[in-house]
């Protein structure tokens, strides 16, 4: 039967047997950093393609820096270890991938210095990301965190709270999302995507310092609109008033992939359908997850599974 598999303390495990004890520090203060990878199954090719995997290894690195955790493993140990993991579920079917960086050391007392330092990965199945006609979202009553409060550059454990809080109210208020503003009022992300909009026939992003994490989803959306419909995404601030104007709003991430939002706060965007641009985006990205166009091979770790 295919399970679930993680990587703790050097050994591959069925997560219901990997146990951390109640004092461990990133526990009580989110410590730690994490990350999400997909394996992408595909069916015609019986095979799993983990999507520019290097890269989500290299931006979880770094967030450790920010949160001074010292790991014994590179980007391509990481990588490794992650492939065997998806190996052994025994899984065909798309697998999500979860790895931690955390403060393990079981101490009571907030500070980052002078404690032990772990990583444990998990992978395991996610049910599939479902927009049917896309998103209906409006824009969180909750600020997004500052990058001078909690580093938004890294997939930060204690700051996901704040997008927790944007998620649930924009859910019991009836809407599918929330987008977060920064102090100044500039548009930032969703919960856990970057967003996009399209303003008079251009490709706008909020910049790295709107408070957002780089997604790799919205860098890759940045290149297929480069290389393979000739235009340049301009990163910008983009302001509330701007995403009522807008002809196309979208989110971007790892999970949800690329997704059309079609009303946001009561407004419709655009006609209140997808738009074109935002679909042929979401057309192209769903090949590259899968592994399909060779012109971005570099992207792709291939696992067939035996
Ligand atoms: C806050 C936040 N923004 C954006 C994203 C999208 O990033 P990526 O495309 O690398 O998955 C995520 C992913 O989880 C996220 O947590």
């Amino acid at each position: 039967m295919p399970e679930p598999c993680a990587y703790f303390r050097g050994e591959y495990m069925n997560p219901k047997d990997a146990r951390i004890g109640i004092m461990t520090h990133a526990f009580h203060y989110g410590t730690a950093t994490f990350g999400g990878i997909n394996a992408t199954w595909d069916d015609e090719q019986q095979q799993f393609c983990l999507f520019r995997i290097k890269e989500h290894y290299c931006r979880q690195l770094n967030a450790c820096k920010m949160l001074q955790i010292r790991l014994p493993y590179t980007a391509d140990d990481m990588t490794n270890i992650t492939v065997e993991a998806v190996r052994r579920t025994g899984f065909r079917q798309n697998v999500y991938c979860r790895p931690v960086a955390y403060k393990s050391s079981e101490f009571i007392g907030v500070k980052l210095h002078d404690l032990e330092d772990d990583w444990l990965m998990i992978a395991t199945t996610l049910p599939p990301f479902s927009s049917p006609g896309g998103l209906r979202c409006c824009t969180s009553s909750w600020t997004r965190i500052g990058d001078n409060q909690i580093p938004t550059h890294g997939k930060i454990n204690g700051g996901y709270v704040n997008g927790a809080l944007a998620k649930t109210e924009a859910q019991q208020a009836g809407f599918d999302d929330g987008i977060m503003l920064t102090t100044d009022g500039h548009v930032s992300e969703g919960a856990v995507t970057n967003t996009f909009v399209v303003l008079k026939g251009v490709l706008v992003t909020p910049p790295p310092c709107d408070s957002i994490l780089l997604g790799i989803t919205r860098d890759t959306v940045m290149r297929l609109a480069r290389n393979e419909l000739g235009m340049e995404t301009l990163e910008r601030s983009i302001v509330r008033s701007e995403l009522y104007e807008a002809d196309e709003v979208f989110f971007t991430g790892t999970y949800a992939g690329v997704v059309p939002i079609v009303e946001i706060d009561h407004r419709p965007v655009g006609t209140g359908s997808p738009g074109s641009l935002t679909s042929n985006l979401q057309d192209m990205y769903r090949q590259l997850a899968l592994g399909r166009n060779p012109r971005y091979s570099d992207w792709y770790t291939i696992l067939r599974p035996d």
